[in-house]
């Protein structure tokens, strides 16, 4: 057709917005790393005058959305169905009072600035360049968040008698094991198809030197697990190596899973974010720029499609009474299993793409502990460690380091095989923290003594939300555009379930979206 890179870029920078032109060059390797970290949309200033646009949700989805199109000039009403901002984005402190469908719970933390818990998002990747941009522009004070802790446990009731090891332990044995069956492989020949001479020599040294091997290519153990005794360390005299731990009951466990390599993923890899203070820092900041933007306590009742738009139907909970809002454009940001059950006359294929979406049980245990015994007695600053009991994990805290308490994560469970997402949520607040903690005091012995107070989080039974994130681990095609002038918000709208970053780059898509279209008139 003849038309240059410019202008390429020129109709794609008019129709979509500046900040998709930069997507698109830096795509094409024309930006250098520096101008690739612009990743929210650009549009230009008052480009969207005369425009309204409705968003249903004041979560980071919805604010994003607000905070860009206002920028723009586009007229932007939220409207959140509770009295806060932020959706899934909840920092819990002391005197706070939070609300299930069924229960409610009285946060009795002392009131401490380090003393809190983060019950949706805790942690921030590095390459979430959305996020962490708003972070920036914005001010939120971020902290490095400790995901992977080689000084923290794994357990399993089924292997090394229940007793808990650490993660040092378990993962220079496992290498050490697997170096010296591979280089057995290879010094018996058994490779010679895959490798050359060169190789074979060049394998060995590599798998000597990857699982600490001795000049025999046995494993015999490493300083790298520790050292036996009190001290994890050598100290002053030579010390004494750990014994290695049994390999079958290495494989029995189920560490190797994905527990061993979770820092190895990409969404969960060094280093990790979190702010200062609180995740909802994050939320308040959006707050402090698009608040006034938000009718809160107005619950969506019917999303309607209009031949020149859209309407929303809505209760006014403060005034109890029905409410509707036109508007040229809408951006749902609503929770797929709460949305499925708002009439709407939505297509066929966009409902059944709604109803497909499945939600993670998620559950999410915050524990005062009177003593960070955990640092006191284990060394472990920050990370996590792993059990095969329903609780799942259990965080410590990568914040207020020597304080005298701390708030750890008691549970994180995501998993609903055998059932104990669901197990959990159907609990009590009370029973659920019985549960907790008995099932910690297989990891910590002497836990139900340090324990002061706790409050947990059933996503499936939260109003509004109903469920912790998608399943799936993409989108359903249909809402990835447009149904009429309704566009779909929300991490459920990208490959990105369960993060902020998928919330902002949904946003980003869809406020480009929007503009694509009104630009062209
Ligand atoms: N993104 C969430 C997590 O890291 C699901 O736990």
């Amino acid at each position: 057709m003849g038309m240059t890179k410019r202008d390429f870029l020129r109709s794609i920078g008019a129709v979509a917005g500046v900040g998709a032109a930069y997507h698109t060059m830096s795509a094409l390797g024309l930006l250098g790393p520096a101008m690739a970290q612009a990743t929210a949309p650009e549009l230009p200033l008052g480009s969207g005058y005369g425009k309204r646009v409705v968003i249903l949700g004041a979560g980071i989805s919805g604010m994003t959305a607000a905070y860009e199109l206002s920028k723009a000039g586009y007229h932007c009403t939220i409207l959140e169905a509770t009295n806060r901002a932020g959706g899934r984005n909840l920092t819990v402190r002391g005197g706070d009072v939070i609300r299930e469908i069924d229960n409610r719970q009285w946060v009795d933390f002392d009131q401490e600035d380090h003393l809190y818990a983060n019950m949706g998002p805790a942690r921030i990747p590095y390459h979430h360049r959305a996020i962490l941009g708003y972070c920036k522009e914005f001010g939120v004070e971020l902290e490095v968040f400790t995901n992977d802790n080689r000084g923290a446990l794994f357990h399993n009731a089924e292997a090394f008698g229940g007793a808990p090891v650490t993660g040092r332990q378990v993962m220079t044995d496992l290498r050490g094991y697997i170096a010296e069956l591979l280089a057995k492989a290879v010094s018996r020949d058994a490779l010679d198809d895959e490798l050359s001479g060169d190789d074979k020599e060049r394998v060995l040294a590599m798998l000597t030197s990857f699982g600490d091997l001795d000049p025999d290519h046995l494993y015999t153990g490493s300083g790298r697990s520790g050292y036996q005794g009190e001290q994890v360390h050598a100290g002053v005299s030579p010390g004494s190596l750990n014994d290695r731990l049994d390999f079958s009951q290495l494989l029995k466990a189920d560490f190797w899973e994905y527990k061993l390599h979770f820092g190895h993923f990409l969404n969960q890899n060094p280093t990790m974010f979190q702010p200062v203070g609180g995740m909802d820092a994050i939320a308040r900041a959006f707050r402090a720029r698009v608040g006034h933007l938000i009718r809160f306590e107005s619950v969506v009742e019917e999303i309607l499609k209009r031949p020149e738009g859209v309407r929303i139907v809505y209760r006014n909970q403060r005034l109890n009474q029905e409410e509707a809002i036109e508007a040229d454009f809408a951006i749902c940001t609503i929770p797929a299993p709460v949305l499925r059950d708002i009439p709407n006359d939505f297509s066929a294929e966009t409902q059944a793409a709604i109803a497909s979406i499945e939600f993670v049980h998620a559950v999410k245990i915050g524990l005062q502990a009177r003593r960070r015994f955990w640092e006191e007695d284990h060394a472990i600053y920050g990370g996590i460690s792993w059990t095969d009991q329903d609780i799942t994990q259990i965080w410590y805290p990568s914040n207020g380091y020597h304080q005298t308490k701390g708030v750890i994560m008691g549970a994180y469970i995501w998993d609903d095989q055998p059932g104990q997402g669901l197990r959990f949520t159907r609990m009590t607040p009370p029973e659920r923290l019985r549960m907790a903690i008995a099932e910690g005091e297989q990891i910590h012995p002497g836990y139900t003594d340090e324990i002061e107070s706790g409050v947990s989080r059933a996503w499936l039974n939260v109003p509004f939300q109903k469920g912790g994130w998608p399943r799936n681990s993409e989108a359903p095609p249909a809402l990835l555009k447009p149904d009429g002038a309704i566009y779909f918000a929300g991490d459920q709208a990208t490959a990105l379930p369960g993060w902020q970053e998928g919330a902002a780059l949904a946003a980003h898509a869809a406020v480009e979206a929007i503009h694509a279209r009104v630009t062209a008139g």
